[in-house]
C-alpha cells in the first residue's frame, strides 16, 4: 500500500480465543464487558499488521487483506478508533494508514477482531517507541474491540466484568500440553457482527439476565481449572458458558442462528468423544466454527475423528500463544 516508505512499525498478534465469554456491554464506561472472560492466545492464527504515517485525518487509510476497507466500514470502526488512539496515546498530529494481513478468514467466527484491534495499538504504540505499557495499551485497543483488550496478551488473558483493560493471567508456558483445535464448518462472513448479536440478546432475549446471573461463577471455576490444569474441569465451565451465550441467541426475538449442520456434527462428535474417555471440551463463538480444547496425546485421535467430516485442512491445531511479535 505504501511501497515507497519502510512502515513506522511492523507486527503479528494472535486472536484472543474466550473459553469463558464476554456476552454483553456494560452500561458504564465505552465498551466494558457485562461478563468476564477467561481467553487463550492461539499461536496457528496470526494477523500481522503495518502502520505508516499520513498527513491528516483525510488520508487514514485500513487495507485488509489486500483491499481497501469500504468506506462505510471504515467511518463506523476504523475512524473512531484512529482518533481514540490519537487522543489516549496523546499525540493529536499523529495520522496513520494501517495494513492487516491475516493468515484465517475474516469474520468467520475466529476473532479475527480481537487480533486486528489489538495489532493497530500495539503497533502505533511500538511506532511511537513503546511509551505506554502493555496494560495501558489493553484499555486503548479495547475501544476497538473489548476482546481486543486480551489479545494484547500471550497465554492466558482475563478479562473481567467492567474493567477497563485485560491482564494476563497464565503466561504461555503455563501448560505446554493444551491445545486448541480450530475445526472450520462454514466458509463465509457471519451474517452479523458480535457486537450487533450481543445488543440484540441482550435486549430481547428473555435468558439474558440469567446468562449474566450465572456467567461469573463459570468465570471463578475456569479461573481455578486453568490454574490447576485441570482440564475436566475447565471443560466443563466453558460449555456451560458457550451453551448458555447461545441460547440467550437462540431465544433473541427474532432468533440468531450462527450453527451449521457441521457445526452441530462436531459437537456430537466431541461428545461421542468424551463417552469413550477422551479429554475434548468444544466452545463457539458468534459464527459457524467449533474449537476443540484438548491436551496434545488426544489430538491425532480427535483429528482422525475430526477428518470424518471435515477436509483436514478444515482442522488448525493451536497451543497458548505467545502474544504479538514484531516482524524480523
Ligand atoms: C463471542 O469483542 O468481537 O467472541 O467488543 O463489540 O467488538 P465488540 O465484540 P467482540 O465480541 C466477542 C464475543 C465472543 C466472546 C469473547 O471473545 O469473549
Amino acid at each position: 500500500m505504501e511501497p515507497h516508505r519502510p512502515p513506522a512499525a511492523t507486527l503479528h498478534t494472535h486472536p484472543s480465543l474466550a473459553l469463558v465469554k464476554y456476552w454483553g456491554k456494560s452500561a458504564r464506561g465505552h465498551n466494558r464487558p457485562l461478563t468476564p472472560s477467561l481467553a487463550m492466545n492461539i499461536n496457528r492464527l496470526t494477523t500481522s499488521i503495518c502502520v505508516w504515517r499520513c498527513a491528516s485525518a483525510d488520508e487514514e487509510r485500513v487495507m485488509c487483506d489486500g483491499e481497501e476497507t469500504p468506506r462505510a466500514l471504515f467511518r463506523r470502526n476504523y475512524r473512531p478508533f484512529l482518533a481514540h488512539c490519537r487522543a489516549r496515546f496523546r499525540r493529536p498530529r499523529d495520522f496513520w494508514r494501517v495494513q492487516i494481513d491475516n493468515d484465517y478468514p475474516l469474520a468467520a467466527g475466529l476473532a479475527s477482531s480481537s487480533a486486528i484491534y489489538a495489532g493497530i495499538a500495539l503497533a502505533i504504540n511500538a511506532a511511537l517507541g513503546g511509551q505506554e505499557k502493555q496494560g495501558a495499551v489493553s484499555a486503548i485497543a479495547r475501544y476497538g474491540s473489548a476482546s481486543a483488550a486480551r489479545a494484547v496478551f500471550g497465554g492466558v488473558a482475563c478479562l473481567p466484568a467492567r474493567a477497563h483493560r485485560a491482564y494476563c493471567y497464565a503466561p504461555p508456558h503455563h501448560w505446554p500440553e493444551l491445545r486448541l483445535i480450530v475445526a472450520r464448518c462454514a466458509a463465509g462472513q457471519k451474517p452479523i457482527s458480535s457486537r450487533e448479536a450481543m445488543r440484540h440478546s441482550k435486549s430481547t432475549s428473555p435468558l439474558f439476565a440469567e446468562w449474566r446471573r450465572r456467567a461469573p461463577r463459570w468465570y471463578r471455576e475456569a479461573r481455578i481449572a486453568m490454574r490447576a490444569r485441570d482440564l475436566e474441569r475447565l471443560g466443563g465451565a466453558m460449555q456451560q458458558s458457550y451453551l448458555t451465550m447461545f441460547a440467550t441467541m437462540h431465544t433473541a426475538c427474532p432468533p440468531i442462528f450462527y450453527w451449521e449442520p457441521q457445526s452441530i456434527a462436531i459437537i456430537k462428535e466431541a461428545q461421542r468423544l468424551r463417552k469413550s474417555g477422551v479429554a475434548v471440551w468444544e466452545t463457539m463463538d458468534a459464527g459457524p466454527q467449533v474449537k476443540l480444547l484438548t491436551l496434545a496425546a488426544e489430538v491425532p485421535g480427535v483429528l482422525r475423528a475430526l477428518h470424518s467430516h471435515l477436509p483436514p485442512n478444515h482442522c488448525i491445531v493451536s497451543e497458548l500463544g505467545g502474544g504479538w511479535y514484531a516482524a524480523e
